[in-house]
C-alpha cells in the first residue's frame, strides 16, 4: 500500500479524470480490512495474554486484583467490613455489591466471592437460577462455592469468608 501515497489523487490536480477516488478506495479497503482484523481478534479471543477487559494478564497473574487467591480470604484483611445488609440477599440467589458477589445458597447461610471472573477478568453481572454469570464469554459459577459450572472459566471465584453481624453480612 505504500505506492498509494505516491499516486495522484483528488488533491493533485494533475491526476487524470476518473482516477480521483483511488486513494479513497484503497484507504476504505484498508479500513475494512482493519475492522475485519479487529473483529477476527474478538471472535477468536481464546484467553491469550493481556486480552481481558480489566487490563490484567490472567495467564501470568491468575489472581484478581484485591484477592489473595482462590483460597478463602478475609476481604483484604478488613474483617468486620460490612459487605451488604442480609435482607438484600435473596435465599437461593445473591447480590453483586462493591467488589463482591454475596450469595445465600440456603436460608441463613451466606457466602461471598470476588466479582472478577477467573476466565479473563470481566466483572460478573448476574445471578440467576443458582448461578453467578459472566456474560463476557458466558461462564457460570455456583452460588454455593464459586466453582465454575459452565463456560470457559476453569477456576472458582475466590471466596471471602463472611459472617452475620446483626443485620449485616460482614467479612470474617
Ligand atoms: S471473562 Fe470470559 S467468561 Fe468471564
Amino acid at each position: 500500500m505504500t505506492d498509494v501515497q505516491t499516486r495522484a489523487d483528488a488533491d493533485n490536480p494533475a491526476e487524470p479524470a476518473g482516477t480521483t477516488s483511488t486513494r479513497r478506495v484503497v484507504l476504505l479497503s484498508a479500513g475494512a480490512l482493519g475492522a475485519g482484523a479487529v473483529l477476527t481478534a474478538c471472535g477468536t479471543d481464546n484467553g491469550g495474554p493481556g486480552s481481558n477487559p480489566n487490563g490484567t494478564d490472567f495467564d501470568s497473574n491468575p489472581v484478581p486484583a484485591g484477592s489473595t487467591g482462590a483460597q478463602a480470604d478475609s476481604a483484604g484483611g478488613n474483617a468486620g467490613t460490612v459487605l451488604v445488609a442480609a435482607s438484600e440477599v435473596a435465599v437461593g440467589g445473591g447480590v453483586i455489591k462493591g467488589d463482591y458477589v454475596i450469595t445465600q445458597p440456603e436460608k441463613g447461610s451466606f457466602k461471598a466471592f470476588s466479582k472478577v471472573c477467573t476466565h479473563q477478568g470481566c466483572d460478573v453481572t448476574e445471578i440467576n437460577d443458582g448461578s453467578i454469570l459472566c456474560r463476557c464469554h458466558n461462564s457460570a459459577f455456583s452460588i454455593k462455592d464459586g466453582q465454575p459450572t459452565a463456560g470457559p472459566a476453569t477456576q472458582p471465584l475466590p471466596e471471602t469468608k463472611v459472617s452475620l453481624d446483626g443485620d449485616n453480612v460482614v467479612a470474617a
